[in-house]
């Protein structure tokens, strides 16, 4: 029986819903859990022009968005904000985020559509941030290759303490880096600490996540087409897999061979790019008192797996409640994504 565990068996009734609340790395480290504009002031913003200035400084402050929002250029969001749609999820069109060398922000309920050129989100040397129960997606795979659009949620330079849970990805071709480059080791080691969680990824090509040099904590996902790779751990980077499902077409579920796929990056040797091994780590049957053990395995479907090293990121270093397996398809679909919180 492994304590830090709290297996849920998720029989919904048509009013319940699983708990939504924040868990994994952006509550539990060393800087404090991520409160966003907790105790700040609420605003509600309709205009492009008041959402710029309501995100810009450092003042704590929750912000509703209604409606949609064509940006003109990326936008940065300052520390100490939470940003949410209202109602059925406001809409981020044309470009995307920048979250650079802040803390404690918070991202719920928004549709990132059709970014052209850059990333959804980019977390840039910032702690403490918990993207949750947001839709990503740009329409599918295009004719000129995975960089006509750039990532859904990157996070790279020492970035550290972050919860991407319940977000929708779907339609485009890579989601998730995490560190983005082999040459970043001293900059990168030791942080990136990343928990995925109940995210629903769906027709999509790599990244789910990718990771470099740091911890990413990857549990009760369900991955529907995921077609060329979907979780990678490479530059001695290490993952901890626990519970997630598989389902549709996908080549490979899980590498830690420090090849960079020519389907991830066409544009460098046509044999792709080495780098060194991750590691991988997959969760332990846990042995529970009730009838049936509970297992945290995961359901890889017809993907295959390929891990070269077994690594030492055996538990994560916080309480967390995993979805039965059995129960990951039907609860993330109905609860993953916009309008659910
Ligand atoms: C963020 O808010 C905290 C208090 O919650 C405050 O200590 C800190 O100074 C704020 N950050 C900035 C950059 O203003
Ligand atoms: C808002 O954006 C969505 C997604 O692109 C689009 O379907 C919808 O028509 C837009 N609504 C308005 C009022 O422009
Ligand atoms: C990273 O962010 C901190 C603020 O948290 C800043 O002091 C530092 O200069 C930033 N480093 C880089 C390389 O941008
Ligand atoms: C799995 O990793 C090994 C290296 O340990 C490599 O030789 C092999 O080609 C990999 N398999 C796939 C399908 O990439
Ligand atoms: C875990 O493994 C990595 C890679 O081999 C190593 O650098 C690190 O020191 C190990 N950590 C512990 C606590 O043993």
């Amino acid at each position: 029986m492994k304590l830090s565990v709290l297996v849920l068996s998720t029989s919904l009734s048509a009013s319940a819903h699983p708990d939504f609340s924040l868990a994994g790395f952006a509550r539990n480290n060393p800087l404090g859990a991520t409160t966003g504009g907790a105790g700040g002031e609420t605003v509600t913003v309709t205009t492009l022009a008041a959402l710029k200035s309501a995100i810009a400084d450092t003042t704590p402050r929750t912000i509703y968005l209604t409606g949609n929002f064509t940006l003109t250029e990326r936008l940065s969001i300052g520390p100490n904000k939470s940003v949410i749609g209202t109602g059925p999820g406001a809409n981020i069109l044309a470009n995307g985020f920048n979250i650079k060398s802040v803390s404690n922000v918070i991202i719920r309920n928004l549709g990132i559509r059709g970014i052209t050129g850059n990333d959804g989100i980019t977390i840039q040397n910032s702690t403490r941030v918990w993207i949750d129960h947001n839709e990503f997606e740009s329409g599918g795979f295009p004719a000129n290759g995975p960089d006509a659009y750039d990532g859904q949620c990157d996070i790279i330079r020492a970035s550290d303490w972050i919860t991407v849970s319940w977000n929708y990805f779907h339609d485009h071709w890579k989601s998730s880096l995490v560190g983005n480059g082999d040459a970043l080791r001293d900059v990168d080691h030791n942080h990136l600490h990343v928990t995925y969680h109940h995210n629903y990824w769906r027709n999509e090509g790599t990244r789910g996540p990718a990771g470099r040099f740091g911890h990413q904590h990857v549990y009760n996902n369900l991955y529907e087409d995921f077609l060329f790779q979907a979780i990678h751990s490479r530059s001695d980077n290490q993952v901890l897999v626990e519970g997630n499902v598989f389902r549709g077409d996908t080549r490979e579920a899980l590498s830690t061979y420090g090849l960079v796929i020519p389907d991830d990056s066409p544009n460098t040797s046509p044999d792709g790019d080495y780098e060194l091994d991750g590691f991988a780590n997959l969760g332990a049957k846990i042995e529970y008192e009730a009838a049936a053990d509970l297992l945290v395995e995961n359901d890889w479907g017809p993907a295959s797996i390929n891990i070269t090293r077994v690594g030492n990121f055996t538990e994560a270093p916080y309480k967390y409640a995993l979805t039965a397996l059995g129960d990951v398809e039907k609860t993330v679909k109905a609860s993953a994504g916009l309008g659910k919180i």
